[in-house]
């Protein structure tokens, strides 16, 4: 793999910051694009533009075209059965609301358990925590060991007869925790509960094979796969979007439309709401075929690598504390720096050029666990190098050197 060469397909690099060259280590929150995504996107709205699944005009026609190819393209690459158990939403986070909506609106009574973990960002707890003010369903936080991991056992021990639902993390974000996901979907539905995994940092780094891991729902953040803002990805087994009712209600949904009633859409038309994201679906099609070209095996083994020689260099560096240290580690490096506060850290590195992320990353509550009210993060994408690691942590020294630790 020649890094040097993938970097070279990422037009942001090409410009200074603060006279520096960029060093992105901000690919958690959201990744760098590719040059066939921006061409993509320009391409289409210049040449092919259309509104998809509606006039049958010729750009009509090709853009729907496109628009599925790509639904086919995802299906492949995270080995679903069925292109239709892939339905485009506008980020992962809608995606889980969409699940929790219907979910909790046809299966969720009061006393009923849903069971999170304490590694979950936001976005796979706030659209729970609605259910619980709504329906009065209880939330259950299975806790982290003090590597920061998640295990079996700890789940396990939450599960009761009232457990409807497990909602959990592929790949901690602050952590780095990957989770056993396959062996908790395997204890799950031997008591006949249904599993989501929220796959926004697992999918741009790890291999996804739905049928295999034998989830119920995966949700994904396409711009945090080299792709296009504003689009999300909800896989679902074909019998729960059979059997859950529509999340919202618009054009494109229905089949039938009659003063006295409705029917909706086949899928996965019935979870599409309204016009889609459609250049930002089509461009993503190129995502896929760049990761694809890179293979994600050999993403994953040189992000892992990377993050070991991260994990390496930051150890070295008298007072830089890192948060966590799973033994199944994604490449994400939170730390502390002695006395010194995450977004002074995150200031002094940007003037370096140096991106990373400061504050709980939308992590309240793993945050209060640590006893941290923030905490510094790099975190890596395909195109980071050892070079970069070694400008962090330069940084890292120049900002000690200002606060004198
Ligand atoms: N986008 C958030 C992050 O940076 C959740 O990890």
């Amino acid at each position: 793999m020649n890094i040097e060469n993938i970097k070279k397909q990422f037009p942001i690099f090409n410009n200074k910051v603060h006279n520096n060259d960029l060093v992105y280590l901000d690919s958690a929150n959201s990744s760098q694009k590719p040059q066939v995504v921006v061409d993509r996107i320009y391409d289409f709205y210049t040449k092919e533009f259309s509104n998809v699944g509606r006039s049958v005009h010729y750009l009509a026609v090709a853009a729907t075209n496109l628009y599925e190819e790509t639904r086919s393209l995802v299906q492949k690459y995270i080995n679903a059965k069925d292109p239709n158990e892939i339905v485009f939403t506008k980020g992962a986070t809608e995606a889980i609301n969409l699940v929790a909506n219907t979910f909790g609106e046809k299966f969720l009574k009061e006393g009923d358990e849903i069971i999170l973990t304490e590694l979950e960002h936001h976005s796979n707890y706030v659209p729970w925590h609605y259910l619980r003010r709504s329906k009065g369903v209880q939330i259950k936080f299975a806790e982290i060991n003090s590597e920061g991991e998640i295990s079996l056992e700890s789940i396990e021990k939450l599960i009761t007869s009232k457990t409807k639902m497990i909602a959990i993390t592929h790949l901690s974000n602050v952590t780095g925790a990957i989770l056993p996901i396959k062996e908790i979907t395997q204890l799950a539905h031997s008591k006949n509960i249904p599993v989501l995994i929220d796959g926004c940092q697992g999918a741009p780094h790890l291999k996804l094979d739905m049928q295999e891991i034998g989830c119920d729902f995966y949700a994904i953040s396409c711009h945090k796969m080299y792709g296009p803002t504003g689009l999300g990805i909800l896989y679902a087994k074909k019998k729960w979007l059979e059997a859950l009712p529509p999340y919202q209600g618009g054009g494109g949904m229905i089949s039938e439309v009659k003063k006295d009633g409705i029917t909706f859409g086949d899928l996965p038309n019935k979870y599409e709401a309204g016009t889609m994201a459609t250049a930002q679906v089509i461009a993503f099609a190129e995502s896929i075929k760049f990761l694809n070209q890179i293979g994600i095996k050999n993403i994953e083994k040189h992000e892992s690598e990377l993050t070991k020689y991260g994990e390496e260099v930051l150890r070295k560096n008298n007072s830089v504390k890192l948060v966590g240290s799973p033994k199944n580690k994604g490449s994400v490096l939170s730390f502390t720096l002695d006395g010194i506060h995450a977004h002074d850290i995150a200031t002094i590195l940007d003037e370096d050029g140096v991106a990373i992320r400061a504050g709980h990353h939308c992590c309240q509550i793993l945050h209060d666990k640590l006893g941290l009210s923030a905490t510094a993060r790099a975190s890596l994408g395909v195109y980071n190098t050892k070079d970069d690691i070694d400008k962090l942590n330069e940084s890292i020294n120049k900002c000690k050197k200002i606060f004198d630790r």
